[in-house]
């Protein structure tokens, strides 16, 4: 081929590509001047150095100030175009699950939409999932168009930072406060500190001292799950007679039990259906089984072992107290002491109602359901969460000891308001 020809064939395939660049290049002047903080986040990406420019991901219908609405909103699917395999491990793993099992809490229904479409609240933290088409139509028809996208709630726009992902602080956001201060456990543990200090340079880069991202999503698999998991339950029953009686307790408690008479409920296969416990051994042990081979990194098999165990260990004698707790207030419904709320199913505790009222009914929940309702999310879960996150404090103050005091308020309550009830 002559020299001639070939400089005809690369410039016509530079004309060719000239209109996306073109187009691309009309998004970032006009964005420059009308949203510089996110023209500067994506110059700062590998993106940016990619040719993977606005249109990529925003396609080319909107072009001019008046068309802004059409400019279309990325999903997870468009990130896999070119990321499969982080796509397909984020498929996999808990952290797709997020907006479908906050959908499932009878709880997210009777709550301002705004605490669950707005990015604050509920579901400022469960945009984590890949939405299916009528999720998103839902979402559409209340006239909301954004957060439909998890892959930047580590990776956040328009940097999507691989650095920016593997610190701990990603986690923070949503890994925080009431009910799983995983970040505040870990940043003030053994670990943390060490990680803290690794960080300002006073320990060597290559120092032991793991964060959440090591032992989370270890080789970078965005695949994530426990063996216990968020609620602390699991099937098969434990063998131990006393610890099997009272998680039937728990479940009942949980609503996936029938109280009267000890049927799984509906609320089961829902409950399934998020992958919110492990419902074999087999699927339990294959994820404490990962999580040994982590410790062993940096710890004895055998003193790893002996740590986690020590957790499980925990959890039997916090759902020891958890059990009667539940039943002192289960008494009062059942003598008619504390009314069901309209929407409870059973005349009995429910925990998947939160703090809530119950409803429609503002006043239907008691107070000492609520203090129940703590016991078990922020106490109880702390007690835990604690032990697998190696910090004393929370293990104790604030996990077993406020465990203790709330059962004693529940016993208080419950004798005062069966001294004082009128029939
Ligand atoms: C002539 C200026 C201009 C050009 C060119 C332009 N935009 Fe915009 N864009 C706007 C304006 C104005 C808005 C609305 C901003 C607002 O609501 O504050 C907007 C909004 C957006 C939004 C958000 C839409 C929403 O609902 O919040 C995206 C995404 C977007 N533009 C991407 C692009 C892409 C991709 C291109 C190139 C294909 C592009 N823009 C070209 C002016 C422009
Ligand atoms: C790698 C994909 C990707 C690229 C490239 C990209 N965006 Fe985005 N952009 C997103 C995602 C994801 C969202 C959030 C969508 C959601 O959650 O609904 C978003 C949201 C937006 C929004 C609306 C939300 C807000 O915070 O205002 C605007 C405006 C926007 N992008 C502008 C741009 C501009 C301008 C460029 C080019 C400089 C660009 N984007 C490049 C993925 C991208
Ligand atoms: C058109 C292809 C394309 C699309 C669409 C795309 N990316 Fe990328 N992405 C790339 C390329 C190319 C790189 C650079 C790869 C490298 O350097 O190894 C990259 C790199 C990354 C990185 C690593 C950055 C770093 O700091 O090392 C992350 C994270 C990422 N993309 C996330 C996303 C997310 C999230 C989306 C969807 C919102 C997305 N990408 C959409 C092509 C794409
Ligand atoms: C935007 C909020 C958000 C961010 C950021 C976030 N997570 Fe999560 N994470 C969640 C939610 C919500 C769930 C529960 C998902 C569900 O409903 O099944 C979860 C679940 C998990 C679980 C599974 C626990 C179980 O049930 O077994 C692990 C482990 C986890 N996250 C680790 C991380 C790590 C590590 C990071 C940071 C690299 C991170 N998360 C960042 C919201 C977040
Ligand atoms: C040294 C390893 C390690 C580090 C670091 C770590 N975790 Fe964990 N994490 C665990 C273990 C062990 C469990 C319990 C596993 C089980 O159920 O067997 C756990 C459980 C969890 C769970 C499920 C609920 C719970 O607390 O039991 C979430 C969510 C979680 N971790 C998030 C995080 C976040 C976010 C960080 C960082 C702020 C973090 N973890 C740091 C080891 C770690
Ligand atoms: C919970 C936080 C979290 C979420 C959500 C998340 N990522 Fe990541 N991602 C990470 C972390 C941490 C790394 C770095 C892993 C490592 O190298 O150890 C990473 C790395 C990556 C990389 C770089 C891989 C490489 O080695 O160059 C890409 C690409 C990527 N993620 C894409 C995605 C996509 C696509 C999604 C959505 C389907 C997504 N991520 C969701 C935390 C997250
Ligand atoms: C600060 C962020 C945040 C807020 C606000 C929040 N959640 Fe969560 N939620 C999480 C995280 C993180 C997890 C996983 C924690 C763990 O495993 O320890 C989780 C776990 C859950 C789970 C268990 C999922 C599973 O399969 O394990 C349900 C159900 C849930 N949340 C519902 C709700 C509802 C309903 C609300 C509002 C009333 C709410 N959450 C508010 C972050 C949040
Ligand atoms: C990246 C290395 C690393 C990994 C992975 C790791 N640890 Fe550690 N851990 C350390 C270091 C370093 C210390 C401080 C020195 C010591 O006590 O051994 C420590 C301390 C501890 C302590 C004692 C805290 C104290 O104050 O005495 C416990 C308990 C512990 N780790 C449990 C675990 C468990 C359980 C796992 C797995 C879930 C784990 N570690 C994973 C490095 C690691």
């Amino acid at each position: 081929m002559k020299l001639s020809t070939w400089v005809l064939i690369v410039l016509g395939a530079m004309l060719f590509s000239q209109p996306a660049w073109g187009a691309d290049d009309t998004c970032i002047s006009c964005h420059k001047k009308l949203s510089p903080g996110q023209v500067a986040d994506w110059e700062s990406s590998k993106h940016s150095k990619e040719d993977v420019s606005c249109s990529s991901c925003h396609g080319t219908t909107h072009t001019t100030e008046k068309d802004a609405n059409l400019a279309q909103m990325p999903d997870e699917a468009v990130c896999a175009e070119c990321h499969e395999e982080q796509f397909k491990q984020f498929s996999k793993g808990k952290h797709n699950f997020g907006w479908t099992s906050m959908n499932a809490m009878p709880i997210t229904h009777v709550e301002p939409d705004e605490l669950m479409e707005g990015g604050r609240g509920c579901g400022g933290c469960h945009n984590m999932g890949i939405k299916s088409e009528a999720q998103k139509k839902e979402q559409h028809d209340k006239g909301y168009r954004y957060q439909t996208n998890s892959c930047d709630e580590c990776h956040t726009r328009h940097s999507f930072s691989k650095k920016e992902a593997l610190n701990p602080r990603a986690c923070q956001q949503c890994h925080m406060g009431y009910d799983h201060p995983q970040w505040e456990m870990w940043s003030s543990s053994k670990h943390g500190s060490r990680y803290l200090s690794k960080e300002v340079g006073d320990l060597p880069p290559n120092a032991a001292a793991p964060k959440c991202q090591d032992c989370h999503m270890p080789d970078g698999n965005h695949e994530n799950r426990t063996a216990w998991g968020f609620l602390g339950v699991r099937l098969p029953l434990p063998e131990d007679k006393q610890w099997a009686a009272d998680r039937v307790v728990i479940l009942k408690a949980l609503g996936v039990l029938n109280p009267e008479t000890g049927e799984p409920t509906a609320r089961l296969d829902a409950v399934k259906a998020v992958d919110l416990a492990r419902l074999t051994e087999e699927a339990w042990s294959t994820e404490r089984e990962k999580m040994i081979t982590v410790c062993s990194k940096c710890h004895s098999e055998k003193y790893a072992r002996e740590q986690l165990a020590m957790g499980d260990s925990i959890m039997q004698k916090s759902d020891r107290l958890m059990a009667d707790a539940i039943e002192i207030v289960a008494a009062l419904y059942k003598d008619g002491i504390i009314k069901k709320p309209a929407d409870y199913s059973f005349a009995y505790p429910d925990l998947l109602f939160f703090m809530r009222t119950g409803g429609s009914d503002i006043n239907a929940m008691s107070h000492i359901d609520q203090v129940l309702f703590r016991m078990y999310m922020k106490s109880r879960m702390r007690t835990y969460q604690a032990f697998f996150h190696v910090n004393p404090d929370y293990a104790y103050w604030y996990g077993w000891a406020m465990m203790t005091k709330d059962f004693g308020e529940i016993k208080e309550l419950a004798h005062t308001l069966r001294a004082t009830h009128h029939k």
